[in-house]
């Protein structure tokens, strides 16, 4: 019964109904839970969002002390999968580290997996949402050749990371506030982005009645993808090589209107923001600050001022509707920190992690989620006869 309509790339078609993010993508409006993306990325924390994205309302002072506490106690990772990092090389991408130890990670809980218990599947949010920060730290240490530190539970949870990436054993690390607040900031702007390609493939893997570690792990594997999170390090690739190449913006911008094989302006276009993405401009604010509180000076900053505005100048990219979109400034930004290019879409899959969980939650959680199982057009050969041997 029925018919089937080809809809490559999802374009008009809904997957599911949602009550976690609001996306208006000709006004470029993007809301959390009812609340504009601008108000709550001034006055919030990362794990202040992470629950009004999973549970559906701002939490009072005391649930939000009591999960930050329950998060610190379960940063540690298993001796074990500390060693898992030893068989991995030295340059492996983080995001292949992230994706596999998400994976690896829930074999030392299964006893604990199951995706009807309520009490479980809160507890592998404590888990998923501690020990993330720490795995990316530690694909980061190791690319280093450094020793992993073990969380300071004392520390926020902003801090701890920053602390885990760039404190060492040698000396008493000082996080410094202003590159707090500002990471804090620029996760919070990554933290749900309702039905994109990394949060469809949570939902989608999550229909199977998949443990959550599981969906979230396929999530990142889709969020690697430079077409999606790996933008943000793409984007400063070019910005590099269009420095490098000494030929100038304009040069760059002809090559990507000619459409030459593998050249796009990476950090520009969305799917659904056709006028601006709004979390676009708040990190573009936070670049300059940030830069400036760092006392950073970054002839790549330059260099993607002088690419925007040249291609917003532009027809073809007025025609197509293309504009920065969050990934745009972010890697200028990462990199100010002291974060190695290689580590942004880990910082992205972060950021993302309470979408993913909100997401996997609400499908879970409702009783008409089925199985996704899409259709598909067959172009293939009509029934043909084995040949007889
Ligand atoms: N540079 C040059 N041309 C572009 C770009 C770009 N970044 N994006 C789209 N176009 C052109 C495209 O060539 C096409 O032109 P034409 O009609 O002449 O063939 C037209 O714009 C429509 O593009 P599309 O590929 O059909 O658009 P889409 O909605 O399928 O793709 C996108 C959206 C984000 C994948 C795409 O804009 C892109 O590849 N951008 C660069 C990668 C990027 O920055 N990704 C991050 C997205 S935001 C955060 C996230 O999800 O991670």
């Amino acid at each position: 019964t029925g018919f089937t309509t080809l809809d490559q790339g999802f374009v008009n078609t809904a997957s599911t109904k949602s009550a976690i993010t609001y996306i208006d993508g000709d006004a470029g409006i993007l809301r959390y839970r009812g609340y504009p993306i601008e108000a709550v990325a001034k006055n919030s924390t990362y794990l202040e969002v992470a629950w009004l994205l999973i549970y559906g309302e701002i939490p009072s002072e005391s649930e939000l002390s009591a999960f930050d506490d329950r998060i610190r106690r379960h940063t540690l990772l298993h001796e074990d999968l500390r060693r898992f990092f030893d068989a991995l090389p030295h340059n492996a991408h983080p995001m292949s580290v992230l994706s596999s130890a998400v994976s690896a990670l829930s074999t030392y809980y299964e006893g604990s997996l199951s995706v009807k218990d309520p009490e479980q599947i809160e507890m592998s949010i404590v888990r998923l949402l501690a020990k993330l920060p720490v795995i990316a730290a530690y694909a980061h240490k190791k690319s280093l050749g450094q020793a992993f530190l073990y969380p300071d539970n004392s520390l926020s949870f902003v801090d701890n990371f920053l602390k885990l990436n760039f404190g060492t054993m040698a000396e008493p690390y000082e996080v410094n506030p202003v590159l707090s607040k500002a990471l804090d900031r620029l996760l919070i702007l990554h933290e749900d982005h309702e039905q994109n390609a990394s949060t469809s493939t949570v939902r989608l893997v999550g229909s199977t009645e998949a443990n959550i570690f599981a969906s979230v792990s396929a999530g990142i594997n889709a969020l690697y993808g430079p077409l999606h999170g790996g933008a943000n390090e793409a984007v400063l690739k070019m910005l590099r090589e269009i420095k490098e190449s000494g030929d100038g913006v304009s040069k760059f911008v002809d090559r990507v209107k000619n459409k030459e094989e593998g050249v796009r302006l990476m950090g520009f276009g969305h799917r659904v923001y056709k006028n601006f993405d709004p979390r676009a401009t708040l990190v573009k604010e936070s670049a300059d600050e940030v830069l400036e509180a760092l006392g950073v000076q970054d002839d790549l900053l330059d260099i993607a001022k002088e690419l925007e505005a040249v291609a917003l100048a532009d027809d073809y990219f007025a025609e197509r509707k293309l504009y920065p979109n969050v990934d745009f400034y972010t890697g200028v930004i990462y990199k100010a920190m002291g974060f190695p290019p290689r580590m942004f879409t880990p910082l992205f899959a972060i950021g993302r992690l309470p979408g993913w969980i909100a997401h996997w939650r609400e499908m879970n959680l409702d009783p008409a989620t089925k199985i996704g199982r899409p259709q598909q057009l067959y172009i293939g050969e009509p029934e043909r006869t084995w040949p007889e041997r």
